[in-house]
């Protein structure tokens, strides 16, 4: 039977990637039978999708559907994900968060302890690792391919939404305390590193605002003043156990990089994959083998990787995994533990890079 569906949140990425995906992945798998938003414009623009779901503007009424759900998607704003998931799992529902999963390590940890108590599943975003390029990254890892891969270094950011001129949602919250580059896509790497590597024990951070004022090119807010109160870039360590490391930069202040997303480095092998390649979880990936491996020299460039899911995007493959697991009830691998550590590696960023001081990492998963 179809599992049944409940959308929070029907703005931007709710209307560009989950209700397509939602969609896509079929009526066979997903039967969406309700979407709230508080505006109603957004959730009519849900309804049109699917005609057969009830909307609502109250979240207290969306919960009590009448039919019930058994999945709710949390895609409202960062500084609601807290309490829109927690009121979500004392409903009795499962729960797939946008990312951050919470504010603090406390209601992170909160939430994990509720869905636990609940027995109900939280798949928390993103979904970095179930791509089928980061699975078969990690298959190749723990096949000795790369000797001891020991040190991840990559790159994201740009300038930020306030340059996406068909950006609908509010360009502003993005420049606020709480989000900034690092919580908003610097956690797409830190969940790939993490993912590979294993939790973190330690980060040191430098970074802070580069530009104090922003001024909105979306349509939508054409023009108006952004004050940025979080740094807008960060240039991130992180320690991890068995002589690994990683660095992470992440920015809303460079207009262009060439830089590759992501690369991979170990003692007999490296994998970059870059701006062009990183954002179809389904695509090539460049190689390099040192030839003690008797794999060839040199690099290989777009590798096919293996095992395509049926959607390529980074997203989608967390919606797919999602399923999976509530259908079959394999192991869910997006799980809350995961997001409190990066949320951990993330605060520790901040605060390093406000003190100058290493910061020691507590959380594991
Ligand atoms: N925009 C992107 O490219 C992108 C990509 C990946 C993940 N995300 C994540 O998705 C989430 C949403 O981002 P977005 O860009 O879609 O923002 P958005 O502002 O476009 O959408 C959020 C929606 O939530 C609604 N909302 C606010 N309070 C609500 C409440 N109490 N009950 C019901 N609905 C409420 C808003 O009206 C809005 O329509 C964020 O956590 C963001 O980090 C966004």
């Amino acid at each position: 039977m179809a599992i049944r569906v409940g959308v929070v949140g029907c703005g931007f990425i709710a209307q560009y990637t989950y209700l397509p995906a939602l969609a896509e992945i079929g009526a066979a798998r997903v039967d969406v039978v309700a979407a709230s938003d508080t505006v109603r414009e957004r959730v009519d623009i849900a309804l049109d999708q699917f005609p057969g779901a009830t909307g609502y503007t109250s979240y207290d009424e969306f919960l009590a559907h009448d039919g019930g759900m058994d999945l709710v998607f949390n895609l409202t704003p960062p500084p609601l994900h807290r309490e829109i998931t927690a009121q979500a799992l004392v409903a009795g529902c499962h729960v797939y968060s946008e990312k951050p999963i919470a504010a603090t390590l406390e209601e992170a940890e909160e939430l994990t302890g509720i869905a636990r108590d609940n027995g109900l599943s939280l798949f928390a975003a993103p979904s970095t690792t179930t791509t089928a390029r980061m699975v078969s990254i990690r298959e190749r890892i723990e096949n000795g391919e790369f000797g001891h891969a020991h040190t991840i270094k990559a790159h994201i950011g740009g300038l930020g939404p306030a340059i996406w001129r068909e950006y609908s949602g509010d360009p502003k919250v993005f420049y606020g305390k709480g989000v900034g580059p690092l919580i908003d896509v610097g956690v797409y790497m830190l969940h790939a590193m993490t993912g590979l590597f294993g939790p973190a024990t330690r980060v040191t951070a430098v970074g802070g605002i580069v530009y104090p004022e922003r001024t909105s090119l979306t349509d939508r807010t054409l023009g108006e003043k952004i004050t940025v109160e979080t740094p807008d870039l960060l240039s991130i360590n992180l320690d991890f156990e068995n002589d690994r490391y990683a660095h992470l930069f992440t920015t809303y202040a460079v207009p262009a990089t060439k830089a590759p997303m992501f690369e991979l480095y170990g003692t007999l092998g490296s994998a970059s994959i870059g701006g062009g390649q990183w954002y179809d979880g389904n695509g090539a990936t460049d190689f390099y083998f040192r030839d003690e491996l008797n794999v060839g020299d040199g690099w290989q460039n777009d590798v096919a990787t293996p095992n395509s899911l049926p959607l390529g995007g980074i997203l989608e493959s967390g919606l797919l995994h999602a399923f999976d697991c509530l259908e079959t009830g394999s192991e869910n691998v997006l799980t809350p533990e995961h997001a409190t550590h990066v949320l951990e590696i993330m605060l520790g960023a901040l605060s390093s890079a406000e003190s100058g001081e290493a910061v020691k990492l507590a959380t594991t998963f």
